[in-house]
Parts: structure tokens; C-alpha cells; sequence
């Protein structure tokens, strides 16, 4: 199988020197990667600037915007049997870019932002009937509610919906612990343990169905 991956964050400039961007580390996405290589699928990775190497023999798409992040996914679409959107994308850039460095100045500072393409939406629109396209949903609240509505808003066939703002676990941290709901309505609770383990049993749900 062709298996699609986006991972880590994704950084929308200020200036040459300024950008804005989250906590993400790419070690969910990268893990799937890892996965999905063992199983011997053929692996696109496309990434945001992490502190991660790639697993040899994934075919590794470096970016940093989510305009570059889209732009990379939608190329690679076209030819994935399944698309896992594991990445953290910023939902708003600025409006504009500035070229010079912005001096400060004594008084506060406001910076407008505006909607950045959702990548995955986009994805479940052009989607294939054979094509599987599975998102994330990390939340603080109402988990399952939520994630449930992001699966059914952005046409997926699975979401792994996780908490975050809990030690231990999602954002940087070395393990996880995520539901999978599936479009057909079927919840599977995949406990705490490493993210090279829950990558693993996601990847053996999703190309079992
Ligand atoms: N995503 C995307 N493009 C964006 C934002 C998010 O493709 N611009 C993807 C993420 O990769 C993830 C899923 O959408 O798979 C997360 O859903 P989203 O609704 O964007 O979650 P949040 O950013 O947490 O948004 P909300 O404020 O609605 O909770």
C-alpha cells in the first residue's frame, strides 16, 4: 500500500526572523512512518521542522507553512491508498509577511491573522471511494463529541482522537493514548503506552477494515 503521512508542526513567518507555530514534535507521525515501514508499505512523509530523523527508506517532503504542507499533500494524494494527517497545521497565519525585520516599538503590538487552508478537509473532499483517510483530534474537552464531529465534517474514515494538557502523554511526549472511531461508528481504545506501539495497532485497525 502507498500510506501517506503528515507529521510535526508547521511554522507561519512574521518576518525573516519571527514565525508562529505550536508544540509538536512529529513523534506520532514519524512513528506511524516507522510503522508502517516494518509492515512494508511504501511511505510518504511529509513533514514540518522537527528534531527527528526520518526512517530509512520513507520518501521524506520537507516543509514549514501549511500553504507548503497542502501543496505537498495534495500532490501525493493523488497516488495514496491512505492518508493519515497526523501533523499539527496551524489554523491561522499572518495576513501579511514583512520582508524587513519589524523593529518594536514602546506601545503593544497586534498581529492580524487569517484561516489557513484545513488540509484535511480539503483531503476528504477530493477523496477517492477507495481511498482511507484517517485525521487526529487533539482536545482538552468533550473528546469523543468532538472528534466525532471533525470525522463527519472532514468526509474521514477514522479519527484517533487524544487529550491534551495531560502529563505524560500527546504533545512531546514519548507515549500516547488515543479512541479510534470509525465512520461506521466503531470506537477502539488504544491504552497509554510508547507512540511506536499505538502507531502500530492504528496502522493494523485502519488496513483491516
Ligand atoms: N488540520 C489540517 N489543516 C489545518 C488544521 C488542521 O489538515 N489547517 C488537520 C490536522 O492534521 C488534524 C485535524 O485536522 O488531523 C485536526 O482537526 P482541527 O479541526 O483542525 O483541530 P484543531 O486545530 O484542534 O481545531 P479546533 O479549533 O476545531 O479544535
Amino acid at each position: 500500500m502507498k500510506i501517506l503521512i503528515s507529521a510535526g508542526p508547521t511554522r507561519e513567518a512574521i518576518d525573516p526572523v519571527r514565525f508562529i507555530t505550536n508544540r509538536s514534535t512529529g513523534k506520532m507521525g514519524y512513528a506511524i512512518a516507522h510503522a508502517a515501514l516494518e509492515m512494508q508499505h511504501e511511505v510518504v512523509l511529509v513533514s514540518g521542522p522537527v528534531a527527528l530523523t526520518a526512517p530509512a527508506g520513507v520518501k521524506l517532503v520537507n516543509v514549514e507553512s501549511a500553504a507548503e504542507m497542502a501543496e505537498a499533500m495534495k500532490k501525493f494524494a493523488v497516488e495514496a491508498d491512505v492518508i493519515i494527517m497526523s501533523a499539527a497545521v496551524a489554523d491561522y497565519r499572518p495576513c501579511s509577511y514583512s520582508s524587513s525585520k519589524i523593529k518594536k516599538s514602546d506601545g503593544n503590538m497586534v498581529i492580524e491573522l487569517e484561516r489557513t487552508e484545513d488540509i484535511l478537509a480539503s483531503l476528504g473532499k477530493s477523496k477517492r471511494a477507495d481511498q482511507i483517510l484517517v485525521g487526529f483530534a487533539a482536545e482538552t474537552d468533550d473528546l469523543l463529541q468532538n472528534a466525532q464531529n471533525k470525522l463527519e465534517r472532514k468526509n474521514l474514515d477514522y479519527i484517533a482522537a487524544n487529550i491534551v494538557g495531560v502529563p505524560g502523554r500527546g504533545f512531546g511526549a514519548a507515549d500516547n493514548a488515543i479512541t479510534l472511531i470509525g465512520r461506521d461508528g466503531s470506537l477502539r481504545e488504544l491504552s497509554l503506552k510508547s507512540k511506536r506501539s499505538i502507531a502500530g495497532e492504528l496502522l493494523e485497525i485502519v488496513l483491516n477494515r
